[in-house]
């Protein structure tokens, strides 16, 4: 896997490790850096370094039991049906420890000041002002990583992937990025100096949306469209279905990042979904959206990316959707003329 061949993990923002290759299964290099920057968040540990046990157990969850089966169809309760999935139990067992092992170190040697997710959710107090339980904390922790790291990974790829096969784009982003390199960010306030990458990421989870389905279980009897709606039934709502409709989207299957160019925060809006809407909307959307900006933007200073072979990439969707097959991309380093 390119995650283990790379000896400088990209989060760091220089993909330096990706020089002279000449090819790379980027997807695999996104994975890492994604990680790697929601285990920072979390715990102030590194994906290649002090964090490699929760980095393993991570990636192996979500390569593995994260995955939908048939059962979770069928199942009527989260705790229905678990019998069938050892796998998830176990490797669930096995993180809780990690996390639990984390909490218990960080409540011993506590950091003289809040430096991470973990520090905040310690010093978080209930409206009587009682403390979390460990348990609570350590849920928490598991749904943050759960939830933002795949997404974010998705978002980079399927951004890359877009860009690979639209050169002309790609060069107006690059002049974008490399008028601000991303070593300049100091603040979200920063990232305004990139429009036209902010749309991309917009277009791209318009058309690639990352968490390619919503659920709810309705809790009693309703009509939507003329259909009955029986209590206790799932109910999906498909961001993928909304975002390529024709009666919501001009050219709805074109890659045309410009619509989004003066509309800063438009998702959550009925007909552009990729994080949700309404008290369930996603926690992390401007987290994972500067994130990706700050990884692609160090990418793209550095490399022009094209395909490597011709073959599609397919949508395949899970809990995330992610692509059929994992292409290598083709990397021409960019030699910036002296000023
Ligand atoms: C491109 C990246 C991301 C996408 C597309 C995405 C998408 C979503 C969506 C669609 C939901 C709503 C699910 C629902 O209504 O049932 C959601 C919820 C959530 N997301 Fe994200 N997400 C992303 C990144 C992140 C990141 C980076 C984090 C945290 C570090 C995160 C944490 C959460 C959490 C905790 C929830 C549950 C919120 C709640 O139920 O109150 N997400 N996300």
């Amino acid at each position: 896997m390119a995650c283990c061949r790379t000896s400088s993990p990209p989060a760091r923002g220089s993909f330096e490790a990706l020089d002279g290759r000449g090819r790379a299964n980027l997807a695999q290099d996104f994975h890492r850096a994604t990680l790697d920057a929601v285990l920072r968040a979390l715990f102030s540990r590194r994906a290649d370094t002090e964090g490699a046990v929760l980095a393993d157990l991570a990636r192996r969850y979500m390569e593995g039991p994260a995955h939908f089966k048939l059962f979770d169809f069928m199942a009527k309760g989260a705790d229905d049906l678990t019998f069938l999935d050892g796998d998830r139990r176990r490797m669930g067992a096995r993180w809780f420890k990690a996390v639990d092992a984390l909490i218990a170190e960080r409540r011993t040697r506590p950091h003289p000041e809040v430096r991470d997710l973990l520090d905040r959710l310690l010093a978080a107090r209930n409206e009587d002002g009682s403390p979390l339980p460990d348990q609570e904390i350590r849920d928490q922790c598991s749904s943050m990583l759960a939830a933002g790291f795949e997404t974010t990974s998705r978002l980079l790829f399927w951004a890359t992937y877009l860009l690979a096969l639209d050169p002309a784009t790609q060069d107006r982003v690059r002049a974008e990025v490399l008028a601000f390199p991303a070593q300049r960010v100091a603040g979200l306030d920063d990232l305004k100096h990139w429009p036209l990458l902010r749309s991309v990421l917009f277009e791209t989870l318009r058309l690639y949306p990352t968490a390619p389905l919503i659920a709810r279980q309705a809790l009693e009897a309703d009509v939507v469209s003329g259909c009955d709606v029986v209590p206790g039934c799932m109910v999906t709502i498909s961001p993928w279905v909304i975002h390529r409709h024709r009666k919501l989207w001009e050219a709805p299957t074109t890659f045309q990042p410009e619509r989004f160019i003066d509309q800063p925060h438009p998702w959550g809006v009925e007909a552009f979904i990729p994080f949700g809407a309404g008290p369930r909307v996603c926690i992390g959307a401007g987290f994972a959206l500067a994130e990706a900006q700050i990884v692609l933007a160090s990418l793209l200073a550095r490399f022009k990316v094209s395909m490597a072979v011709d073959r599609p990439v397919v949508p395949r969707a899970s809990i995330t959707l992610g692509p059929d097959h994992e292409p290598d991309f083709r990397l021409e380093r960019i030699v910036q003329a002296r000023p």
